[in-house]
């Protein structure tokens, strides 16, 4: 199954870049500045055309930098620390993150996938740099949790995190609207109304069991009848359900570009899966690919020109799924530092 690796062959793991001492004095740490701004978001809108070479699909909106930078003033605003990497006076990297007092249970920074860049040839490099001086500030004030976010397309940065000790936990996704291939429909497919409310939060509870379990224990949201009540009644929001004889055994909650995720997603003609899960002995028998060709046809007729889907990397089993039919954008990594060593400081 596995192809044997050659033992003259290089290793198959991307080694660390090594810089040498004058490639190393060519960039330059210094806090992000106001004036930084404007130039920031044009190394951003500059990588995301690259992503766009990849994944035509992304919406064009951000490719025009008042659409990126708002979102940096509000970051700096708020006081967040950042910092450039710059090299003969010309800004070459940025790095800046949310700090949050908490999340998930630890003091946290975010920096999302319009707060951070680096010129791609040199990403390695200038992403190491800048995080070594900004995680000294970050470590001092306790903020033991690292989240980042990065374009799919900045492998080298991916790895040059990998390397600093960030791991995998998420991963935005898109596809077009294109008809899913599917074997046929095995079971009956509806849109969920009121009568369905208990049959959906008996689904959705199965659905935070298993994200609980291994390997991803992960809490994910509760959602109350109300909540999933306004859901059902809000024209622009879907549950569709696939009952076998009868039973309610999957489910899919679709509705406009979620918020909360990537924003390079964020779009009026993007519609966005919240929620998806096929019973445990119901799995393998093409119930959500059934139900993912009624949302992509749904959404192709209510004029949608792509779809989106956010997923937890170690979920395997919702990886495998969403991996078929959707192509990566965005990357989310995340590094947690020992927190024996904020309490020695
Ligand atoms: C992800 C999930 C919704 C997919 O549902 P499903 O109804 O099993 O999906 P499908 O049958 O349409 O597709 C699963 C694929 O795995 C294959 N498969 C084969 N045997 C399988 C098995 N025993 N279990 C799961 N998948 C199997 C299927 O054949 C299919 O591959 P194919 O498209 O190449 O034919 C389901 O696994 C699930 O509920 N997982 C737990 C919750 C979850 O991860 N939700 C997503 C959160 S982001």
């Amino acid at each position: 199954m596995w192809t044997a690796v050659k033992s003259s062959q290089k290793s198959l793991y991307d080694p660390p870049f090594n810089p040498t001492r004058q490639e190393l004095s060519m960039v330059q740490i210094n806090p992000i500045q106001k004036h930084h701004l404007e130039d920031a978001a044009a190394l951003v809108v500059h990588r995301y055309k690259k992503l766009c070479l990849v994944e035509p699909l992304l919406p064009d909106r951000y490719k025009h930098i008042s659409n990126i930078l708002p979102h940096l003033q509000s970051m700096y605003n708020a006081g967040s620390p950042g910092v450039v990497a710059t090299h003969n006076g010309k800004l070459v990297g940025f790095f800046m993150s949310w700090m949050m007092e908490e999340f998930r249970g630890k003091k946290s920074t975010y920096s999302p996938e319009w707060a951070n860049a680096a010129k791609l040839e040199d990403s390695k490099l200038i992403y190491q740099e800048m995080y070594q001086t900004l995680a000294a500030k970050w470590v001092a004030e306790g903020y033991i949790a690292h989240y980042i976010t990065l374009f799919a397309n900045d492998s080298a940065a991916i790895t040059a995190c990998h390397w600093l000790g960030y791991g995998m936990f998420s991963i935005d996704a898109i596809r077009g609207m294109q008809p899913v291939p599917h074997k046929g429909t095995p079971v009956d497919i509806r849109l969920a109304n009121s009568k369905n409310l208990k049959d959906i939060v008996a689904l959705n509870q199965g659905l935070r069991d298993y994200m609980l379990g291994s390997p991803s224990f992960f809490i994910a949201d509760e959602l109350l009848e109300s909540y999933l009540q306004d859901w059902i009644d809000d024209p622009q929001k879907d549950i569709w359900l696939a009952y076998s004889e009868d039973e309610p055994v999957a489910f899919f909650r679709i509705g406009p570009a979620n918020q909360d995720v990537s924003l390079i997603i964020i779009d009026e003609k993007t519609t966005s899966i919240y929620g998806a899960f096929t019973k445990e002995t119901k799995r393998g028998k093409h119930i959500a690919a059934s139900l993912l060709a009624k949302t992509i046809e749904i959404g192709q007729s209510n004029g949608y020109q792509r779809c989106a889907v956010d997923f937890e990397s170690m979920n395997t089993l919702g990886s495998r799924f969403w991996l078929r039919h959707f192509n990566p954008v965005c990357y989310s990594l995340v590094r947690y530092i020992d927190d024996r060593v904020v309490v020695k400081k």
